[in-house]
């Protein structure tokens, strides 16, 4: 407001540095009234915009990556080779129990849940899958097992594991069915050849 008064008040006096005078407060005028009306709306919409193309492209990757890993075979399938040798167990509930927490892993005898045939999920599944069937198949059972290892890993919670269990909780297994699974399986493999040597 003081610019503009000072601007009208050169004009009238008329004087050799009225331009100079009248000059400078007119471009600061201009100036202001420039940023005060640019700085909030040209910068932004181009920032907003470029934000809302981020996240729309980021999810459409994502789609688009999603799509490409089912291409790739590997745990698509679930190949379940055939049953060739079971422990003798030493009665039904023993085997309903390790069938029910243990035989989606550590048997030939797995089912899969529905999400477990989509991949990433597939790999994890499969990969869990191999590894557990390497060292312990109920469906090949060949008398080799760690007895120690056995118990521990069913009696501190670590076998079914949890990622497992969140998807089946019904494979969990009560303080007294782990023990009555731990009882189970002791006298079930016991009471066969031991093939591992005795350290
Ligand atoms: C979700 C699949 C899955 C289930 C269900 C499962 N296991 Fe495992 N188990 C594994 C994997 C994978 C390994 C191999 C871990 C490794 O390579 O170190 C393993 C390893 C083991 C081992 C070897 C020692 C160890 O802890 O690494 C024992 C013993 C075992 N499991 C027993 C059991 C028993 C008994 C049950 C049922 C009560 C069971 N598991 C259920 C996946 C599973």
């Amino acid at each position: 407001m003081g610019e503009v008064d000072r601007k009208a008040d050169a004009g009238v006096t008329g004087d050799a540095p009225e331009g100079v005078a009248g000059e400078a407060p007119r471009v600061a005028a201009g100036a202001t009234a420039e940023t005060a009306a640019s700085e909030p709306t040209a910068p932004s919409p181009p920032r907003k915009r470029s934000w809302k193309r981020i996240v729309v492209w980021t999810l459409v990757g994502l789609v688009v990556v999603f799509g490409l890993i089912q291409l790739i075979p590997y745990g698509r399938e679930a190949s379940n080779p055939p049953v060739a040798n079971e422990p003798d167990w030493d009665s039904p509930q023993t085997r309903a129990l390790a069938k029910r927490a243990c035989f989606d892993c550590h048997s030939n005898e797995t089912t899969r849940w529905w999400a477990t045939k989509i991949a990433p999920f597939s790999w994890l599944a499969t990969a869990d899958v191999n590894g557990a069937r390497k060292v312990l198949n109920f469906s090949d059972w060949r008398g080799t097992v760690d007895f120690d290892e056995l118990q521990e890993s069913i009696s501190d919670g670590g076998m079914p594991p949890l990622q497992y269990t969140i998807a089946h909780p019904n494979a969990k297994l009560s303080e007294a069915e782990r023990q009555e699974l731990i009882d189970g399986l002791t006298r079930s493999l016991s009471a066969m050849p031991a093939a591992s040597p005795a350290p």
